[in-house]
């Protein structure tokens, strides 16, 4: 894990090493990469997960080079990133995280296992993910993915609240494009107690002006009332993506993952996109067939320009 002292990484590590993420048969080996003045407060991270005895923790190393950290992993999960300060231009974000997500590829590429799942949660997370993709020359395009999953959990909740129902009865949630402001949570296809949740809300107003901005903005209205981004959520969200991707999904439902495009639904390819995916032994695959109409084609083409745009700008800062 990059980024491990920061506010997601104390969430995060506890519940991987309590066996959340992997399993409870799973041993876990904590690698963990801090930038050189945050080492003091990792070390204080480790004491406390030393402290917390864990049955399934077998080793935590600590360190600010990224071929320790990375070497042989099975998961990497890239969580540090650069925050958009004040007065910053987009150009200098994505320039200030190709200086993060660029060597971070080309050093998974050198030392990660040959099928390592990675996950990056960073933002802009989809295009810090192509970054590092794109510098991974000897590993699978496709093990790299980015986290859509927050939204992902965040929808089923305000479709759960809106019908007053558990949020174990909503299936089949899709979120379409890039974790921003542009991404699309689909009810189209989405499932409520087995009925479709379009039709069981019957409510295309609340679908248009509050569900959807809901969730869009949900990051903000977070820093608005707690004073800091999201953190337990967004740790727990990455905890799902990869249990998803490596334990598989249920039958008869799907989750939200950024991943490569192939072409699918229309969405230029090559893009880390967020799709509805199903997985099985430990590989994902795009839910197909799925009908998509002109309000529905309108959300994704638009998420997808904002990709492609980003892709342009790193593609013209040399960064891929
Ligand atoms: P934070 O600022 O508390 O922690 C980030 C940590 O990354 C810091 O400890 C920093 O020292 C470290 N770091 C910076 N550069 C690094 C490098 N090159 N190598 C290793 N570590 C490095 O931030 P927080 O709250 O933990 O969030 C992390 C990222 O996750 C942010 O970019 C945030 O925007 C993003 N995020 C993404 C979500 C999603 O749904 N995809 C949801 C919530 C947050």
């Amino acid at each position: 894990m990059t980024g491990a002292a920061g506010q997601i990484g104390y969430s995060l590590l506890f519940r991987i090493a309590s066996g959340s993420m992997l399993g409870p048969d799973t041993p876990v080996a904590l690698q963990l990469l801090e930038i050189t003045p945050a080492l003091g407060a990792l070390e204080g991270v480790k004491m406390e997960l030393d402290d917390s005895a864990f049955p399934l923790l077998t080793e935590i190393v600590c360190t600010d080079d990224a071929d320790v950290a990375f070497g042989d992993a099975d998961v990497a999960l890239l969580v540090g990133a650069m925050p958009r300060k004040a007065g910053m231009e987009r150009a200098d974000l994505l320039s200030a995280n190709g200086g993060i997500f660029k060597p971070q590829g080309e050093a998974l590429s050198r030392s990660a296992k040959r099928d390592v799942k990675v996950l990056v949660v960073g933002n802009p997370a989809n295009t810090n993910a192509l970054i590092a993709q794109q510098n991974a020359k000897d590993l699978d395009p496709g093990r790299f993915t980015a986290m859509t999953r927050l939204d992902h959990n965040r929808a089923m909740t305000q479709v759960a609240q809106k019908l007053g129902t558990p949020v174990t009865d909503v299936k089949k949630m899709t979120i379409w494009g890039n974790h921003s402001a542009t991404q699309y949570p689909d009810l189209f296809h989405c499932e409520v107690g087995g009925k479709n949740a379009y039709e069981a809300v019957n409510d295309h107003e609340w679908v248009d002006g509050t569900f959807i901005p809901t969730v869009q903005k949900r990051g903000a209205a977070i820093i608005d009332a707690r004073g800091a981004s999201s953190a337990a959520s967004a740790a727990s969200a990455a905890v799902d993506h990869i249990r998803s991707w490596t334990l598989g999904t249920p039958e008869g439902d799907w989750v939200s993952m950024a991943i490569p495009s192939d072409g699918s639904y229309g969405v230029p390819e090559g893009i880390i996109s967020s799709f509805p995916c199903t997985c099985t032994d430990g590989k994902y695959e795009i839910v197909q067939g799925l009908d998509i109409d002109d309000y529905s084609r309108g959300k994704i083409d638009a998420s997808a320009a904002e990709l492609v745009g980003e892709r342009d700008a790193v593609s013209e800062l040399g960064l891929i």
